[in-house]
């Protein structure tokens, strides 16, 4: 059968049809599913029944696939991660990009869904590019320039205030990273911060910065930059890491399950070139 690509909403997200994610990724399957996920940013596909390694090699034809920061749930395949329902439930779901508290950030992750709620429990993601697009000149101008600390500071505070504990692998080093992130695949500009992660706009003062993410973080929720996925059994999903964020919707009580993998990516470009905060 072949691969069809259909796109979901007029700027991001697209279902891929006529693909099996568990036969042998030919060079030009390859090729296509790379070209549509710069493109589409969100790939979707439905009915895949996968293993978590079968999950893992496919994600691995994309990149080398990156060693989670939190506790792997005792899973066979390396890379994945179980996210269960009481994440969801005992934290609040807040917007992100994966791991952007790293020095380099991974460039998609994907999802596997395992156990899902009989209503609810859906996804969002958000074309930051997109956002970034809709800005005024002045202010994509303004900032082209800048730089953000992000840090893994409210993680810690809502892993805390959760009372759940968790095995996390990472030093809690502030990185910085440029506000404006140029796409490496296809040059494209977007917006890098999220609330998760991002603790400050380096180069304006405290309160300018606190309300420039708050203006950022509301006009990037616009339903027009937005794709939300419905989940149904074994449906999985891949996504580009670089100029979108994600949330998970807690709208259920019923136990849900995902399987997740990120693949590595690069230190983010900023559009100009910037010096890094100290
Ligand atoms: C995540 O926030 O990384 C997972 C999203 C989800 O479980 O839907």
């Amino acid at each position: 059968m072949q691969m069809k690509i259909k796109p979901i909403t007029g700027v991001i997200g697209a279902e891929v049809e006529g693909f099996d994610l568990t036969s042998p990724m030919s060079k030009a399957d390859n090729a296509t599913l790379r070209t549509a996920l710069s493109k589409y940013q969100v790939l979707v596909f439905r009915d895949q029944p996968i293993t978590p390694q079968q999950q893992h090699d496919f994600g691995a034809s994309f990149g080398p696939i990156t060693v989670p920061k939190v506790d792997s749930g005792g899973l066979s395949a390396p890379g994945i991660t179980v996210i269960e329902a009481e994440y969801a439930t005992s934290m609040k779901p807040e917007w992100h990009a994966d791991h952007s508290f790293s020095e380099k950030p991974p460039m998609a992750a994907m999802l596997h869904a395992v156990t899902l709620p009989p209503k609810g429990g859906d996804t969002v993601w958000i074309n930051t590019a997109a956002a970034y697009e809709a800005l005024s000149a002045p202010m994509r101008t303004m900032l082209d320039g800048l730089t953000a600390q992000h840090d893994t500071q409210r993680m810690l505070r809502r892993m805390a205030a959760s009372g759940k504990t968790f095995n996390l692998k990472m030093d809690h080093v502030p990185v910085h990273h440029p506000v404006v992130r140029v796409h490496s695949d296809n040059g494209r500009k977007g917006l890098y911060v999220n609330p998760l992660y991002t603790s400050r706009i380096n180069e304006l003062g405290e309160a300018e910065s606190d309300a420039m993410l708050q203006f950022l973080y509301e006009f990037m929720k616009n339903p027009e930059f937005q794709l939300r996925v419905r989940w149904s059994p074994h449906t999985t999903v891949i996504w580009d890491e670089e100029l979108t964020i994600h949330s998970a919707i807690a709208d259920y009580k019923e136990p849900r399950m995902m399987h997740r993998l990120m693949i590595d990516g690069s230190k983010p470009i900023g559009t100009r070139t910037f010096r890094q905060a100290a």
